[in-house]
C-alpha cells in the first residue's frame, strides 16, 4: 500500500504499474458504466482520482457508496498529462472497508464554520479543517525545531499549580472537594486542608514563573503547553484552553526578547510556507486572498517598534473614532491594536514600555518609575499575538511590586528566591499558539483552529 504523499513525490516511478491505496471518498460521480471517485487518504491535502468502470466486480456496490466511505483500491496508475491532475488510478479491485451511511452530515455543498462547530468530530474531514489541523501540527514542530536549533532546553512546566502566574485571578480551580458539601473553617471559608493537595490549586494560566527558574539553571529555555484562563471574554480570539509557547532567556534585556520573537515568527512562517504548500495555497485561494504574499513579505522584513507613549499619540491623532476612548494609561483594546498594526505599521509592530498599572507584577520597572519593560507584538487581523517583558530581577523592587499588586509575598517566596541566589537580567514572552495559526491561515475565529475548542459556555466532547 502506498501513501498519497509518497506517491506525489515519485509518481513517475509507478506509472503503468499496479498500486494499492486506501482512503475515504471525498467526492464521486457515477454514470451507468463509468465512475470517478476522488479519494483522500489523509497524508496530503490533494485527493487522487480513481476511475471505475463496469468491469469492476462490485461496480454496482461501489457506485452507491456515500461520501466518506472507507475503501481500499488496487489498480493501475496512469499518466494524464492533459488533465488537472498529473495521474489517476484505473481501478481493478475495490474493497469496501467501511460504508458511510446515507445520513452523513457533510454533503458536497459548502457548510458554514458555525455549523461545522456542531460536528467537531467530523469537521477535520473537510478541506478547510483538514488544512488547518495539518498546519497546526507542522507549526508545532517548527517551533520546537526553532528553539532546538538555538540550543534552548524544553522544560515541562506543571499544568496543576498553586501559583497565579499573571496575578489576575482568572483561574480554573482544581479540587476534589464535594461542591455540594464544602468543608468550612470556623470563619465560614472553604477549608482546603481536606482537598487532595491540602491547599487551593488551579490550572495554570502560564508556565512563565516556573520556566524562569530553569532560565537560572539552563540559561535559554522554553515551555510549550496548554494553559487555561477563566476570563469571561467571548471574542473570536479568546479560548478558555489554549496553548502557549514561552521562551525565557538569561542575561538578556527587552531588545533581546523582541529580537528572539521576531526571529521566531519569521522562521515559523517560512517553515510552514515550505512544508504546507497545498494547504497554504488553499487558504490563499479560499480563505484570505493575498495571504501568501503578505506572509512572505513579513518573513523577510524587519518588524517595526514604537513605545506605548508614541502609540497613544498616534491613536489620539487617528482619523477614526474608537469605541473605547484613548488616553495615556488605558489598556489597548483590540480596535487600537489593529489600527496600529493595520493602518500605521502595515505589518507586525512591537509596542514597548507600557504603564506599570496595566501590566503584570513581574515586569521590570523602568527608570521613569511609571512604565515597565514590556512588549506586545501586534499583527494585522488579530491584534496581540505575543506578550512579553524583561523581568524584575531586583529582589526589593519585585517584593514591592508583588505587594502593590495586592498579592501575598508568601505565595511567591520561591519566585523571590530566584532574585536572592544569583539573580540575572532575564526576560521572555508568550506566543498564543492558536493566534499564530489564525495569522498563518487567515482563519478568523479561534474556535476553528483548535480541535475541540473550550470557550465560555462551551465544553463539548
Ligand atoms: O499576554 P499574556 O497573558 O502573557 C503571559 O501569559 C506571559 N506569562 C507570557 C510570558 O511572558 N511568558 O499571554 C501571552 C499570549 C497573548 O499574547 C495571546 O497571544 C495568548 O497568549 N493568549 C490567548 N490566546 C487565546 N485565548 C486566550 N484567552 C488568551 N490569552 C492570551
Ligand atoms: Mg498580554
Amino acid at each position: 500500500m502506498i501513501l498519497l504523499k509518497d506517491l506525489e513525490k515519485n509518481y513517475e516511478k509507478y506509472i503503468d504499474k499496479d498500486i494499492e491505496v486506501a482512503g475515504w471518498i471525498k467526492n464521486s460521480r457515477f454514470q451507468k458504466k463509468l465512475g470517478f471517485i476522488e479519494l483522500h487518504d489523509g497524508t496530503q491535502f490533494k485527493p487522487i482520482q480513481i476511475v471505475v468502470d463496469s468491469n469492476l466486480a462490485n461496480f454496482e456496490e461501489v457506485s452507491k457508496l456515500h461520501l466518506s466511505s472507507a475503501i481500499i483500491v488496487n489498480g493501475k496508475l496512469v499518466s494524464t498529462p492533459n488533465a488537472k491532475q498529473k495521474y489517476e488510478i484505473q481501478a481493478k479491485e475495490i474493497v469496501v472497508e467501511g460504508k458511510s451511511s446515507d445520513d452523513y452530515p457533510l454533503q458536497k455543498k459548502r457548510h458554514t464554520f458555525e455549523f461545522l462547530r456542531t460536528l467537531l468530530h467530523l469537521r477535520s474531514r473537510t478541506n478547510t479543517f483538514n488544512a488547518v489541523f495539518k498546519v497546526r501540527s507542522e507549526l508545532s514542530y517548527a517551533i520546537h525545531k526553532f528553539f532546538n536549533e538555538r540550543g534552548f532546553v524544553y522544560v515541562h512546566t506543571p499544568i496543576i499549580t498553586a501559583s497565579d502566574a499573571e496575578g489576575a485571578g482568572e483561574m480554573f480551580e482544581v479540587s476534589t472537594l464535594d461542591l455540594n458539601n464544602l468543608p468550612k473553617d470556623k470563619d465560614g471559608n472553604v477549608d482546603f486542608s481536606e482537598d487532595f493537595f491540602g491547599k487551593k490549586t488551579n490550572l495554570t494560566v502560564s508556565g512563565q514563573l516556573q520556566v524562569e527558574s530553569y532560565a537560572m539553571s539552563h540559561r535559554n529555555v522554553y515551555t510549550f503547553g496548554p494553559t487555561f484562563r477563566a476570563e469571561n471574554s467571548n471574542t473570536p480570539r479568546h479560548a478558555a484552553e489554549f496553548w502557549m509557547i514561552e521562551p525565557e532567556i538569561a542575561f538578556a534585556e527587552l531588545e533581546d526578547v523582541c529580537n528572539l520573537a521576531e526571529d521566531m515568527v519569521r522562521y515559523i512562517i517560512k517553515y510552514v510556507l515550505e512544508k504546507c504548500p497545498q494547504e497554504m495555497e488553499f487558504f490563499n485561494k479560499f480563505i484570505d486572498k493575498g495571504l501568501i504574499e503578505r506572509l512572505e513579505k513579513v518573513s523577510n522584513s524587519d518588524f517595526k517598534k514604537m513605545t506605548y507613549t508614541e502609540a497613544i499619540e498616534v491613536l489620539e491623532k487617528a482619523d477614526v473614532k474608537f469605541d473605547y476612548p484613548v488616553k495615556w494609561g488605558i489598556d489597548l483594546q483590540t480596535e487600537h491594536e489593529r489600527y496600529l498594526s493595520e493602518k500605521i505599521a502595515n505589518g507586525p509592530v512591537f509596542i514597548t514600555d507600557y504603564p506599570k498599572e496595566i501590566k503584570a507584577f513581574y515586569m521590570k520597572l523602568n527608570e521613569d518609575g511609571k512604565t515597565v519593560a514590556a512588549t506586545d507584538l501586534l499583527v494585522p487581523g488579530i491584534g496581540e499575538l505575543i506578550g512579553g517583558s524583561e523581568r524584575e530581577y531586583r529582589y526589593d523592587v519585585l517584593l514591592d511590586k508583588i505587594k502593590d499588586a495586592g498579592l501575598n509575598p508568601e505565595d511567591y517566596s520561591w519566585y523571590l528566591d530566584l532574585r536572592k541566589y544569583g539573580t540575572a537580567k532575564h526576560g521572555g514572552y508568550g506566543l498564543g499558539f492558536e493566534r499564530m495559526i489564525m495569522y498563518l491561515t487567515g482563519m478568523t475565529n479561534i474556535r476553528d483552529v483548535i480541535p475541540f475548542p473550550r470557550t465560555v459556555g462551551h465544553c463539548e466532547y
